[in-house]
């Protein structure tokens, strides 16, 4: 993953460079680096952990003329200062960053080593700065060496190189990683998302996949295949690039607490009050298919699950594969199939990678992300967009609920039935009693501290929100939690039961309502600790938490946020890092 920043002019790079570096935190927060050029050298500073820990090392009083920095998620290599980058080559003519994975590292650094080339720390970035050097020593011409820097490698980079003769000039090349650049008054800037740069510039550019080149204070060239480019200019609303904590204590409660307004704006996104506004062709598309494949990773997947189920009454056959898998076998691309690719980044490399195999095939893609310009919204067939606002936390909380909603929002549209919005709108409203109760939720996350596993169970529309149930609890309470199917439990899961495990039922849907609570009986006679979240219809007086009713078929909306709620302050009891949990990172930009 990691996040890559850099800049080149008349600002205060110091305060972009490590502002812009939290910012890109969610990428990936094992390590962060930073080098720019001052007094006639580069000068590079690293450490292990946050960039806050950065921060504290780098002088305040620096001016450099240009400067790249990195927050590092690791891959090739232990997370430690040693490895963090930048990295420069041998003779310090190249210094770099770099988000993706060099396939091809270890060949490449055997056939530098043998030309004399020695290596410090176990990257495969350390092999891209020494082949530039050993390119542009050949070649003479810094674009030359990056063009043919681009053709030796192989995998994913997205890379911000200082060339230590060029002072007022950052290179930069960029295949199949995110990367774009921003055009500011006096400065050229580039980074991973255009979060870190919304403070200087609305103006853009999106790099494709092959682009190479530099920016200056006031101009920049991209090359293709060795030829020029002319650049793409292009606005974006940065107001929905910029976050703030508003004095909540995490980005997670907050994003949890805007659920019920994200669902409103969802709403009012793709309903007018008498009709739906979806793409007319993409509904005539959907019409016609005879099969829909849903492709996903994490909670985009599970969000996924709950789309085929209203998508399989239409009469169509209905598919969800986890992008990561169908990648590897990628059945059904065909005339009468039609793909709906769920992601909240738009940035996923699994799902990238399918999306790709789909376009390179004519297949019909239809791309539902968070983020408007992000590589999967932008190479679809149609895209739409969730409108849940910038989610900071590395747990997705408010676009699974955005995701589910807008899926039952496209069915609605495909069967006209204009009830659903009143539905949905219903939904928004049972969340603001959840959300005023979260106290409760609190008190239950209390008496599960000590517990290191966790069930989660349910039927139906419930067994797939306790898949994401699960997922949250994993993630940020680190609590080894899985979801069964009730029905399932007696087929083996059962046998971990011992006193006092906990299990957490899920009950919304009347037609499940007595077998889920029957296997509770089960649960219960085995002395499990058994924590019950139901809706009022089919409540139960001993039941943990119970939240006003919805529709069954919207049920998962409102009793996954419970669980969200749950898995929050289980880990804020904890004293865990909530909105950065370890080993993650909120953009999977490798695969
Ligand atoms: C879990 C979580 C991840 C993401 C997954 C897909 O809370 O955030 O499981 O859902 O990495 O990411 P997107 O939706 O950006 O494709």
């Amino acid at each position: 993953m990691c996040g890559i920043v850099g800049g080149v002019g008349n600002i205060n790079l110091r305060e972009y460079l490590l502002t812009g570096l939290k910012k890109l935190e969610y990428r990936g927060y094992d390590s962060a680096g930073i080098a720019y050029y001052e007094s006639s050298e580069v000068i590079v500073q690293k450490v292990s952990g946050r960039v806050s820990s950065l921060e504290a090392v780098v002088s305040e009083n620096i001016a450099p003329t240009v400067g790249i920095a990195h927050t590092r998620w690791a891959t090739h290599g232990q997370p430690n200062a040693l490895n963090a980058h930048p990295h420069q080559s041998n003779q310090k003519l190249f210094t770099i960053v770099h988000n993706g994975v060099i396939e091809n590292f270890r060949p490449l650094r055997q056939q530098l080593t043998v030309r004399g080339y020695q290596f410090h720390t176990e990257t495969d970035t350390e092999v891209i700065a020494n082949l530039l050097e050993r390119l542009f020593l050949r070649s003479g011409s810094v674009i030359e060496a990056l063009a043919q820097t681009m053709e030796a490698l192989e995998g994913s980079f997205a890379c911000a190189i200082i060339f230590a003769q060029e002072p007022n000039r950052l290179y930069f090349m960029k295949k199949a990683s995110p990367l774009l650049l921003g055009v500011a008054k006096g400065a050229g800037l580039l980074a991973s998302d255009p979060v870190p740069m919304v403070d200087y510039t609305s103006r853009f550019v999106d790099l494709e996949d092959g682009d190479y080149g530099y920016i200056e204070a006031d101009d920049l060239k991209i090359y293709h295949d060795r030829v020029l480019v002319k650049p793409v200019f292009a606005t974006r609303n940065v107001d929905l690039f910029k976050s703030d904590l508003e004095g909540y204590p995490h980005y997670m409660i907050k994003e949890i607490e805007e659920i019920p307004s994200v669902v409103k704006r969802l709403v009012d996104n793709y309903y007018d009050g008498s009709e739906f506004l979806f793409n007319r062709n993409m509904i005539k598309a959907l019409r016609s298919a005879k099969k829909i494949h849903f492709l996903a990773c994490g909670t985009s997947y599970y969000a996924s699950k709950m789309g085929a189920k209203y998508f399989r009454p239409l009469g169509k056959s209905v598919l969800v594969s986890i992008a990561s898998e169908w990648a590897y076998d990628p059945y059904d691309v065909s005339d009468d199939t039609i793909f709906i690719l769920m992601s909240q980044s738009g940035e996923t490399a699994d799902l990238i990678r399918c999306q790709k195999i789909i376009n390179a095939s004519g297949g019909i893609t239809i791309a539902a992300t968070n983020t408007k310009g992000s590589t999967i919204e932008r190479k679809a067939t149609y895209s739409l967009l969730l409108y849940a606002g910038l989610e900071v936390a590395v747990a997705s909380t408010k676009s699974y609920v955005a995701q589910v909603c807008f899926l039952a929002l496209l069915c609605a549209a495909l069967k006209n039935e204009n009830a659903v919005v009143a539905e949905i709108d219903r939904v928004a409203e049972a969340l603001h009693e959840v959300i005023s109760r979260k106290e409760e939720i609190h008190d239950l996350a209390k008496q599960v501290t000590k517990n290191k596993d966790a069930f989660f169970v349910g039927r139906g529309y419930d067994f797939l929100a306790s898949m994401e149930g699960a997922l949250k609890l994993k993630e940020v309470a680190y609590l080894h939690a899985e979801a069964y199917p009730g029905g399932e439990l007696k087929h083996g899961p059962i046998a971990l039961i011992e006193p006092g495990t906990l299990v957490v039922g899920l009950v919304s849907d009347p037609e499940v309502a007595s077998s889920i609570r029957n296997n509770f009986e089960e649960l219960r006679a085995r002395k499990a600790k058994l924590l019950i979240f139901s809706l009022h219809k089919v409540s139960s007086p001993e039941d943990a938490f119970i939240a006003p009713d919805v529709k069954p078929y919207l049920a998962p909306n409102v009793l996954v946020v419970v669980a969200q709620l749950f898995a929050y302050y289980v880990a804020l009891e904890k004293g865990l890092p909530i909105d950065k949990p370890r080993n993650l990172a909120k953009s999977v930009t490798v695969e």
